[in-house]
């Protein structure tokens, strides 16, 4: 059997990364692969649990960054690194990159920090593909609904968000095998085209 790959998919809220994941698993389905969906923080009850406090408590931004991994360890241990041990095929709705996104960039967390965390959760799991769906921040709060409650991130100042973008595109140009920019201002069938493509050459 094929090794699956582990695929994540990033951007700041609203950047309509969510609306392509299912587009994203199916072409992977129709291609014979066994595929897990999942979320951060999340993915597991007690990542779900963890993820209610974290969209929703006020909290120091360091318990905020230590409950990401911790959520993610957990992650990890029961869904992400047993698929991929089966060979499935694992696509997480964000992962590590949102964390140095916005907790390092967003609210200036120091990221030397950050990367000894990442070395303790996860010192040899990397995504091999991350897609980062990359949008104008005024795009983006347009593209929000407000008609919903906003979590605690959602209602962040537009200076935070400028800095989670920032810290986004300057990981992708830090990792440049793994990441792919996705410009999320395009038509969906455009969008749509260049995911066929990437997933094409995986
Ligand atoms: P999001 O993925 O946007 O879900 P939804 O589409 O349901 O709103 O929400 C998760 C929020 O958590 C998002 O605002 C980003 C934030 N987040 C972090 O700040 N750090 C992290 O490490 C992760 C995984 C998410």
């Amino acid at each position: 059997m094929s090794a699956g790959k582990f695929i994540t998919f990033e951007g700041i809220d609203g950047a309509g990364k969510s609306t392509h994941i299912a587009f994203v698993a199916d072409l992977l389905r129709q291609r014979g692969k066994h595929v897990v969906t999942t979320r951060e923080p999340g993915g597991t009850a007690l990542g779900e649990s963890l993820r209610e406090l974290l969209l929703h408590e006020k909290m120091h931004l360091e318990t905020e960054a230590l409950l990401m991994f911790g959520a993610r360890r957990e992650h990890l241990a029961q869904v992400i690194d047993p698929a991929l041990a089966r060979g499935d095929w694992v696509i997480s709705d964000r992962f590590t990159d949102a964390t140095f996104a916005y907790q390092g960039g967003g609210r200036k967390l120091d990221r030397a920090k950050l990367e000894v965390l990442e070395k303790w959760v996860h010192p040899h799991r990397q995504p091999d593909l991350t897609l980062l769906f990359d949008v104008p921040l005024e795009v983006a709060r347009m593209r929000l609904d407000t008609t919903r409650h906003l979590d605690k991130f959602e209602r962040e100042k537009a200076e935070f968000f400028t800095a989670t973008r920032a810290e986004y595109l300057r990981r992708a140009e830090q990792f440049p095998l793994r990441f792919r920019i996705i410009d999320s201002t395009l038509p969906i069938p455009d969008v749509h085209k260049k995911l066929e493509e990437i997933v094409a050459s995986l």
